[in-house]
């Protein structure tokens, strides 16, 4: 089987030097690509910055800001049965971006950002992908309710939601506690390394989509 997964922050240019990002480490996303690629599957890995080292025999593609990890879903997703979207892609990005490096001036200084492309909901509708569609959701509040809302908007056959209020899991932690919600049900993973709960969230993956296979055929 071949799985797409994206990964990591995204960087999004203030100017030459600046940029706004998140917390995000990278560890969920690289675990499981770890995972499918010690599994056997080919996998296709679309990271934003990270310090990590890359998983041995996965196909690498660097990324830094949400349009290109969007340009760089939209090339390889049609080679992917499964696609799971772990990256904290940034909702806005700065509307200008100078060609040279922003001067002090006042006390204050506005922002403008204007919204950037949504990767995970353009995966059905514009990128026209069958398989079986894994998003993510980090929440901090109502977090069974936002994610089950993702799903629907969305297209996934299954949303892992986080709760990111916590310290001790989510942004840049070792372990992760995550809820796998469905149309129908949800189901509590428990707290774990991400690297376990990353073997979790593909197994489950990995039986849909033979279960697919085997009602399609193909
Ligand atoms: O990287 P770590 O430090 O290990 O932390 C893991 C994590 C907390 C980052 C990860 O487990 C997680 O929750 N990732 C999703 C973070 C997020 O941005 O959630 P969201 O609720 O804003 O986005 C919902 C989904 O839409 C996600 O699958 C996201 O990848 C996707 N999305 C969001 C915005 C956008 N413009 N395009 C997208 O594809």
């Amino acid at each position: 089987m071949t799985i797409l997964i994206t990964a990591g922050p995204t960087r999004e240019a203030i100017d030459p030097v600046r940029y706004l990002t998140n917390r995000s480490s990278g560890k969920m996303g690289y675990a499981m690509a770890e995972a499918a690629a010690g599994m056997g599957h080919r996998v296709i890995l679309i990271s934003g910055p990270t310090q990590l080292d890359v998983p041995d025999g996965v196909d690498f593609v660097p990324t830094e800001s949400a349009a290109d990890m969007y340009r760089a879903v939209e090339s390889w997703i049609s080679k992917a049965d499964v696609a799971i979207f772990a990256a904290a892609v940034a909702d806005y990005r700065p509307a200008h971006v100078p060609e040279h490096k922003i001067k002090k001036t006042g006390d204050t200084m506005i922002l403008e950002l204007i919204r950037n492309p949504d990767i995970l909901g353009s995966t059905r509708s514009i990128f026209k992908f069958n398989g079986v569609l894994v998003g993510f959701a980090a929440e901090t509040q109502n977090v069974e309710d936002n994610a089950r809302d993702k799903l629907e908007r969305k297209g996934c056959d299954f949303v892992v939601a986080n709760d990111v209020s916590r310290n001790d899991i989510g942004f840049d932690t070792n372990d992760n506690e995550v809820m796998l919600v469905y149309a129908d049900k949800t189901e509590p993973l428990g707290k774990h390394s991400k690297h376990h709960i990353g073997h979790l969230i593909l197994d489950k993956t990995i039986a849909l989509a033979s279960s697919n296979i085997a009602v399609t055929g193909q």
